[in-house]
């Protein structure tokens, strides 16, 4: 069954940030994917077993964060980890977090889209966040990190 979604390879790798109560986290997602143009939609596809997935249902917003190939190892990191023992994924991975609205962005970042949530669909053994872009924050050019059917490639 994974050929066959690696078939859909190489995705854009993002970090999906996320706030409730105080409490940050971050995990990698790439199954995160453009849905409307007018309103700006964008869908992130969150598994309940992630920390996050409480987390994104909970804050009613996420945030999408475009790493470069340089922060590979902390998207590995943030997509190995959960944030629910406790752990500051931030620290961990060495990431930067910059204040949106509500949720954090992360500094280190290309850019960054911060997104309401305004519907949700259960999908299977997922739920798909759909967000309305609220705040969009383009820091530099530079290639995007995705992942590929033997590991990650840089385009
Ligand atoms: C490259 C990569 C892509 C991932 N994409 C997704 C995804 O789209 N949706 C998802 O639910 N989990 C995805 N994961 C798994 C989560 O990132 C991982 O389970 C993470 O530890 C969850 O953290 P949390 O429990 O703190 O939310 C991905 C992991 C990696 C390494």
């Amino acid at each position: 069954m994974e050929r066959l979604y690696r078939m859909l390879y190489p995705a854009r790798v993002c970090l999906i940030t996320s706030r409730l109560n105080g409490k940050d986290n971050v995990m990698s997602a790439s199954w995160v994917f453009p849905m409307s143009m007018d309103p700006p939609l964008f869908g992130v596809s969150v598994s309940p077993k992630r920390h996050s997935h409480g987390m994104i249902r909970g804050g009613r917003a996420f945030g999408i964060n475009l790493p470069g190939p340089e922060l590979l190892q902390a998207v590995k990191a943030c997509g190995t980890i959960s944030g629910r023992d406790g752990i500051d994924k931030f620290l961990d991975a060495g990431l930067t977090k910059e204040q949106g609205a509500n949720v954090p962005l992360i500094r280190e970042c290309l850019a960054g889209i911060e997104c309401d949530v305004v519907q949700e669909i259960e999908a299977g053994d997922h739920t798909v966040f759909v967000g309305k872009a609220v705040n969009v924050v383009k820091r530099k050019e530079g290639k995007g990190l995705y992942q590929s059917a033997d590991g990650f490639v840089e385009i």
